[in-house]
């Protein structure tokens, strides 16, 4: 099937309403949340998308109450702990991309772990963004642009060329961006990249986002056409 999207990307929304509306703990939305993700790359790996990328914590998200924000630091750890032989088994490629000096040293180490382990599987790449947005990804590649090239480079510097400095180097633009839980905006994820990426917007919260609206929003993006600011 030409019309699979070769990365797909994920603003998973909506744990919070998903927990409210049950009575529950926000946190208890988290945990139900990763259980969407399980089943969402297992899709895509079963589909042959070759990355799937999530939209875990946003730089912004440090500013939630920090009982939520341990919480859900806690659980990336554990979910690395518990998924580590299943994404290996799965030949499953790990990436986390973000701001990693805001993470903690335990934390940090667990992700290098995986990282590295998995860096050969090739099958699907998952990459999780944590403390991750798309201004600070612009600043640091801009600063790291500078900071590297002669003012001469520097100013021949192009698209493709600076897109090399972005933590996504060497990842292809996302082809389809899903954003569960009815929200209608990109809350500062990938700016420069989703320059153009289909965008699937639904009402589903994320805790209920399984396979069958993965599929959904495949055959949606497969019904697209994209036209890059041609004419066909
Ligand atoms: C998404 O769910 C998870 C993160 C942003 C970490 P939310 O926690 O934003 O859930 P809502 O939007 O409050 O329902
Ligand atoms: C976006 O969700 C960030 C993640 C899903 C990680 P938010 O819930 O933080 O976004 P806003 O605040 O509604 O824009
Ligand atoms: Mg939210």
């Amino acid at each position: 099937m030409n019309k699979l999207p070769q990365h797909v990307s994920i603003i998973m929304d909506g744990n919070g309403r998903w927990a409210k509306s049950r009575g529950l703990d926000r946190v208890k939305g988290h945990i139900a949340g990763v259980e969407s993700v399980r089943a969402c790359l297992e899709e895509a790996a079963e589909s042959g998308v070759r990355y799937l990328s999530l939209y875990a914590f946003s730089e912004e998200n440090w500013n939630r109450p920090q009982a939520e924000v341990m919480a859900l630091m806690e659980l990336m750890m554990d979910s690395i702990k518990k998924e580590f032989q299943s994404l290996m088994k799965n030949n499953i490629r790990f990436v986390v991309l973000g701001n990693r000096s805001r993470l903690s040293d335990k934390l940090n180490a667990s992700i290098d772990e995986l990282m590295e382990a998995s860096k050969d599987n090739d099958r699907t790449t998952l990459i999780v963004f944590l403390s991750y947005s798309g201004k600070w990804d612009l600043m640091q590649a801009m600063k790291k642009a500078a900071a590297t090239l002669s003012p001469e480079q520097f100013q021949a510097l192009d698209a493709e060329g600076f897109s090399q400095y972005l933590v996504t180097a060497g990842i292809p633009d996302p082809d389809l961006l899903i954003r569960t839980s009815g929200e209608l905006r990109i809350s500062n994820y990938l700016l420069w990249q989703s320059a153009y990426t289909e965008f699937y917007f639904t009402d589903v919260l994320w805790p209920d986002f399984r396979k069958p609206q993965f599929r959904e929003a495949l055959a949606a993006y497969a019904e697209r056409d994209r036209r890059y600011g041609k004419v066909k």
